[in-house]
């Protein structure tokens, strides 16, 4: 057994699953919490104190957690703010913590802004099925003749998402759809699909150059309430990580794709796959028990995913994550 399996191995019995916090910094702050991230929200400073946990969610349930995968998202997310502050401003403040970011509070605009460059995806709801049961049009895109699974589109195309309540599915429409059920102003998603165009490729730019294909990806964005780019559209949430995007190895993707084989993916994608074909499960009813095999890979491809997007090598904070978080926090 490798050293990163035997220490991911170790690491499965303290993974950070939840947070059990009344107070940070001696204040009672209201508390969001997400599929993977716990919010604790300073409505005084407006700023949104997320803890990046390890829960892992696919078709929309959490289905249980992943040794590193907090700490790598998190420290993903960094990675790429800092990268892409000069197309957009984005929420990021602060890093006090592997595992948090603390956050400028944004009004969530009521849209997930989707990028995809690749005819692909698993679940009912994916271009790629759309376009197997014989749709040619997609978000308002039309889509050529004859495509095969993660064939590359013809160019980049942004599929707006309409954003679901807490259990329910996001379902994908096109802007005129958006528009008319007048939930946002066209100047504005004009504007934000502006920056996901410009985020997106310089996204895919930087994953090519680092042997890596960005095929698809989510942006979440919302209106700063104070701070320098107060009223202005700002990224939040995470951006370009193996949770929000997928990405290939660019490497034999042609050679895969010629065989109709799936590319070789960092992301997310390898736990629906097991999801959906080995326990036969697709979100509805209880998920099933992962095995710590299958944790295990998972944790390694997000590891992987760091290392490869970034060029630099994962150094896993192994300290107990709930006390080490308390104390960076003073949280109790
Ligand atoms: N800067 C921000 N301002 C307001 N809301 C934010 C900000 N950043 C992230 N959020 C929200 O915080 C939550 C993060 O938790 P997450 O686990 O990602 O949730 P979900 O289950 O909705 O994906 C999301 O609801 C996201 O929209
Ligand atoms: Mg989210």
């Amino acid at each position: 057994m490798s050293d990163l399996v035997q220490q991911l191995r170790e690491q499965l019995r303290h993974t950070l699953d939840a947070t059990p916090w009344e107070t940070i910094g001696g204040k009672r702050l209201e508390r969001y919490d997400g599929k993977v991230r716990d919010c604790y929200i300073d409505r005084e400073k407006g700023e949104r104190i997320i803890v990046v946990t390890d829960r892992l969610s696919a078709f929309d349930a959490v289905v249980g957690s992943i040794p590193s995968k907090g700490q790598v998202l998190n420290q993903l997310a960094t990675f790429w703010f800092e990268k892409t502050q000069h197309i957009a401003p984005n929420h990021m403040l602060r890093v006090p913590d592997p595992n948090v970011m603390i956050a400028r509070e944004c009004d969530p605009l009521p849209v997930e802004l989707v990028m995809r460059s690749y005819l692909t995806g698993v679940t009912s709801t994916s271009i790629w099925k759309a376009y197997e049961k014989g749709a040619r049009t997609f978000c308002g895109h039309a889509l050529p003749e004859g495509m095969t699974k993660n064939q590359k589109l013809p160019a980049p195309i942004l599929t707006p998402s309409t954003k679901a309540q807490k259990g329910d599915h996001d379902v994908s429409v096109s802007r005129a759809e958006l528009l008319a059920m007048g939930r946002i102003d066209p100047a504005l998603f004009d504007r934000a699909a502006e920056i996901a165009s410009k985020l997106f490729s310089e996204g895919q730019r930087h994953a090519a150059a680092h042997g890596l294909i960005l095929a698809d990806t989510k942006y979440e964005m919302g209106i700063a309430k104070d701070g320098p780019n107060k009223g202005e559209i700002t990224v939040i949430d995470e951006i370009h990580t193996p949770d929000s995007s997928r990405y290939w190895y660019a490497e034999d993707y042609e050679e895969r794709l010629a065989r109709g084989e799936e590319p070789r993916s960092l992301d997310k994608e390898y736990v629906r796959c097991w999801l959906a074909n080995e326990a036969q499960w697709n979100g509805d009813g209880p998920p099933p028990v992962m095995p710590d095999d299958i944790k295990i890979e998972a944790a390694r491809r997000y590891i992987a995913s760091f290392e490869q997007v970034t060029g630099t090598p994962f150094v896993p904070d192994t300290r107990e994550p709930l006390a080490r978080i308390a104390a960076a926090l003073g949280a109790a």
